[in-house]
């Protein structure tokens, strides 16, 4: 039994908690309008807003009482285990906050408002001069916050463990050199064979289309309409006011139909996460998804283990063809299957397929590395872009915008972000095995368009946790390891070896 004195002053933890959440998410939907709907002359008053907001949240967060009030909390033994957890979690994230002064972060986030809007101006003008002055700012904002956060062995630690807690560059360079040279050596065979073609997905697809098609396809999947919603943005993304109140974004290219489909369904895996956090645990850390690497795990296991498999083509190729009957004529599912998974070294790290993805976020991961020890300067980036596009990926960069420009990332002030997305591929696979284990009819169910086996799979295992367990926790519970290369290894060369017909290698059947 709870004593009355801890009650209250949980209670008041509670209440507290939520106030900061309040603004917090406040300040989301003014994010989230500035993305959809704002006219660019409300640009400059925005910035305030935001930033005023931003430090509103900050200071209510950090006030110094709360540091003697959670240490007394948690040396009280009668708190339960959940209950405890949101304290010590809130504990962290409260001596990692205080570090940072209230000025710092109100600058913090002026700076990334106007840097959106250059970085935005930049991508019309094609040219990364215009964005680089504001990059230069904001970079040397991240090497401070690095330091006021604290870093051991290197500044984008500090970074790093933001997104994705214990994250590491030694973690990250062990990672990224045991997936080189399995993915070259896919690659090369790939490149050895036939290519497929992509000439279904690249016809005309009228935009009013192609967004009826995106609304009937969250419906089919089971994206939540009472408790979401999609619009268009430059960028896709997600984000959530509450559990039950998140909005996804998409975009659309006219002339190719899988652009608007991936990211859709992309969107729709983070949706899902955000949708299945427990609602009652609003504002507390128990309410939040547990890292960017999860949280890009479902996104990437929709978006690719399912939306890429042949059982989900041969699902939804009818109801494509409902809305496309004309370019969808004198084709079918498998020809749809091919074409969505085609390999081929690409400018645009949204529209990676499966395998050149990693080495997009692998390039993107030694530049802002470079940038956080000052081995690089801000002016030099476009060189040094072209020439790693060059190195990694054998394609030359003719442009700014197809090139360093591409990314909404660093105009946000998110550096050691890009990582997360090569660990979300990764946990995608081991997730989805565990889960095919664990569902031995899943496939059928897939291709019978019954999504809900697989989402209360995740839904149990992942979202309804929040953050009660670490990455590596989650990971361990639900698939009896920590993260492990060889599942999303085996997966890719399962997959391509059928869609590129190789030989069959000795010992394998
Ligand atoms: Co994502």
């Amino acid at each position: 039994m709870l004593n009355t004195e801890t009650n209250f002053t949980y209670q008041r933890y509670v209440q507290w908690m939520r106030g900061v959440a309040d603004l917090r998410y406040a300040n989301a939907v003014l994010q989230w309008d500035q993305e959809t709907y704002m006219p660019e002359a409300g640009a400059d008053r925005r910035s305030g807003q935001i930033a005023t907001l931003s430090e509103l949240a900050h200071r209510l967060f950090t006030e110094p009482q709360r540091a003697g009030e959670l240490a007394a909390l948690m040396a009280d033994g009668s708190l339960d285990e959940k209950q405890r957890r949101n304290v010590s979690l809130t504990s962290e994230d409260f001596e990692q906050q205080a570090r940072l002064p209230g000025e710092f972060v109100r600058t913090m986030s002026e700076t990334v408002s106007r840097s959106f809007q250059a970085w935005m101006n930049a991508r019309k003008a094609n040219s990364f001069s215009v964005f680089a002055p504001l990059l230069n700012q904001l970079v040397d904002l991240k090497k401070r916050e690095a330091d006021y956060l604290g870093w051991q062995d290197h500044p984008y630690n500090a970074l790093l463990n933001q997104y994705e807690k214990g994250c590491t560059v030694a973690l990250l360079d062990k990672t990224f050199s045991q997936l080189r040279s399995p993915l070259m050596a896919l690659l090369a065979k790939i490149a050895a064979r036939p290519q497929v073609s992509e000439e279904i997905v690249q016809q005309s697809f009228p935009e009013q289309k192609q967004w009826a098609f995106s609304m009937e396809l969250l419906q089919k999947m089971g994206f939540d309409f009472n408790a979401g919603r999609q619009d268009k943005s430059a960028h896709p993304f997600t984000t959530n006011f509450s559990a039950r109140d998140v909005r996804i974004t998409t975009r659309i290219d006219p002339d190719d139909l899988s652009n608007m489909t991936y990211s859709t369904i992309h969107e729709l895996g983070h949706a899902f996460y955000e949708q299945g956090l427990p609602d009652d645990q609003y504002g507390l850390p128990l309410g939040e998804f547990t890292s960017l690497g999860i949280h890009e795990s479902q996104s990437r296991l929709w978006e690719n283990n399912v939306g890429r498999s042949l059982a989900w083509c041969r699902c939804f190729f009818p109801l494509i063809a409902k809305h496309f009957p004309s370019q969808c004529k004198h084709t079918g599912a498998e020809t749809f299957y091919r074409a969505v998974n085609r390999v081929q070294p690409s400018f645009i790290r949204t529209e990676a397929d499966e395998l050149t993805y990693h080495f997009h976020v692998m390039i993107r991961y030694e530049l802002e590395k470079a940038l956080m020890e000052g081995l690089l300067k801000v002016e030099e980036i476009p060189a040094y872009w072209n020439e790693a596009y060059k190195k990694y990926l054998g394609i030359t960069v003719t442009d700014d915008r197809t090139g360093c420009l591409q990314d909404v990332h660093w105009s946000h002030g998110s550096f050691g972000y890009f990582p997360t997305y090569s660990l979300g591929s990764l946990y995608a696979a081991q997730f989805y095995a565990a889960a095919q284990k664990a569902i031995p009819e899943l496939e059928k169910q897939l291709l019978a368009g019954n999504f809900s086996l697989l989402l209360n799979w995740l839904r149990r295992e992942i979202h309804i946790h929040g953050r009660f367990f670490t990455s590596e926790e989650l990971c361990r519970r639900a698939t009896g390891t920590t993260l492990n290369i060889d599942w999303f290894m085996q997966y890719v060369n399962e997959k391509y070896r059928f869609i590129y017909a190789f030989e069959e290698e000795a010992g394998q059947s």
